[in-house]
């Protein structure tokens, strides 16, 4: 079983919108995926509610409730954080997961924001001993804007503390087509692909580093 968890302290960074989209990548390709949901707010279960019964079956489980346990037989299973995940919180998140990937967007209070959370989570015993694997990805890209440019370089320089890089796997375009395939239950694989061909592609390095052996531990 895949365990992947979709991290960043900060609020509105696109955590279910990877979490969620995530799940249906591997769902389409006829996956048993779970899509486990430890935000009060639950929108990733919201999502999944408004999901057409007609589209690829994903797992829904509130990892808010004590003692929900996931199905043995999942193939993935995708986590989505809450925001304000710190301390035991995400000690006790992480435990749970092979990979753990953190969104983040190009703005200047997220990226000091990002700046401080990276600063902690590579300190913790998990990610330094490779228990969990870290990769980050930003999102809401506006191409060739100067924000876009100051967080692809910070997170290009992002080491843990033996001086390992941390990887940066992708880069997502801000876009209302996931907005739009939100509001319906859908990924971005379920609007017609003239209109998100190009964010597809953005994927790709995402989906290759998560199906390969950099991403998951020794
Ligand atoms: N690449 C993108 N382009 C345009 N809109 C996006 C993109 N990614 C996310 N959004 C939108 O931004 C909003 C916040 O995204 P999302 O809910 O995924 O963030 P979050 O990190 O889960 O937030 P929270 O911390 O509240 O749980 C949503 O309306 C979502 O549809
Ligand atoms: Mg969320």
């Amino acid at each position: 079983m895949r365990s992947i968890l979709v991290l960043n302290s900060k609020g509105g960074t696109g955590k279910t919108t990877l979490a969620t989209n995530l799940a249906a990548y591997y769902a389409l390709l006829e996956y048993n995926v779970a899509l486990v949901d430890y935000d009060v707010q639950k929108s990733a279960l919201d999502w999944l509610d408004t999901r057409p019964e007609d589209c690829a079956y994903i797992h829904g489980v509130d990892g808010t409730r004590p003692g929900t346990r996931i199905p043995r037989n999942m193939d993935y299973v995708f986590m989505d954080a809450p925001a304000a995940s710190h301390g035991d919180t995400l000690v006790r998140l992480l435990r749970k997961a092979q990979t753990c990937i953190i969104p983040v967007v190009p703005s200047p209070i997220d990226l000091n924001a990002a700046v401080r959370f990276l600063d902690r989570l590579v300190r913790l015993g998990r990610v330094l001993n490779r228990k969990v694997r870290v990769g980050t990805v930003a999102n809401r890209v506006r191409e060739n804007s100067a924000g876009h440019e100051e967080l692809q370089r910070f997170l290009r320089s992002v080491r843990l503390p033996d001086r390992r890089r941390l990887p940066f796997v992708a880069a997502l375009r801000s876009t209302q087509s996931y907005v739009h395939a939100a509001e319906q239950g859908l990924s971005i694989w379920e609007l017609p692909p003239s209109r998100v061909y190009h964010d597809l592609e953005l994927w790709e390095p995402l989906i290759r580093w998560l199906n390969s052996k950099r991403s998951r531990p020794e």
